[in-house]
């Protein structure tokens, strides 16, 4: 099985992703490590030389070649990736793949982005926390759509990372 894990930047795709996989023993692949590795630079450095259009299609592409692996995997995705490019379509239309939704409220991730901004282009820029409130608030309103289509969806607010595997462990088997 396939198990793409979708949501807000920082709503922890990839943390527990990797815990999913070692609990589970799939492969655990991260989809901007991926374009990284790729392109032998940084999501950062892409969007910077190439623009976000051209990062957009490298998301689609690899996220297309990683749906039609035969292998269990875990699958986590770039927080805009649903949102582009058909790509939730192609991942609810694909075979054997099951997608999970980490929920996060305004507030969780206000705190969680304020630490981890430097990495992430699109809010990298954004001084204050009000600010980052606006942002958030209004790119989430857009992105909720893509979002809710997904298979499970799972609350991360409050909860450790444990509990959070836990909860997308047993909404799934
Ligand atoms: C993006 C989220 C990032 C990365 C890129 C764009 C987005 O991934 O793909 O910076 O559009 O929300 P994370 O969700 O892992 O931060």
């Amino acid at each position: 099985m396939i198990i793409v894990l979708i949501g807000y930047m920082a709503s922890g795709k990839s943390t527990i992703g990797k815990r999913l996989a070692k609990k589970l023993n799939y492969n655990f692949i991260d989809l901007d490590d991926l374009i990284e590795s790729k392109e032998n630079a940084s999501v950062s450095e892409v969007f910077k030389s190439k623009g976000e259009i051209y990062f957009r299609k490298q998301e689609a592409l690899y996220l297309r070649e990683q749906l039609q692996s035969k292998e269990d995997i875990i699958l986590s995705v770039g927080g805009g990736t649903p949102c582009y490019s058909n790509n939730m379509d192609a991942i609810l239309g694909a075979e054997n793949v099951k997608s999970v939704y980490l929920k996060a409220s305004i507030p969780t991730l206000i705190e969680k982005l304020m630490k981890k901004k430097a990495t992430r282009p699109l809010i990298a820029h954004i001084e204050t926390e009000e600010a980052m409130g606006e942002f958030i608030g209004k790119h989430l309103f857009e992105r909720a759509y893509y979002y809710n289509q997904a298979n499970v969806k799972v609350s991360i607010d409050g909860r450790s990372k444990k509990e959070v595997t836990k909860d997308v462990f047993d909404s799934l088997f």
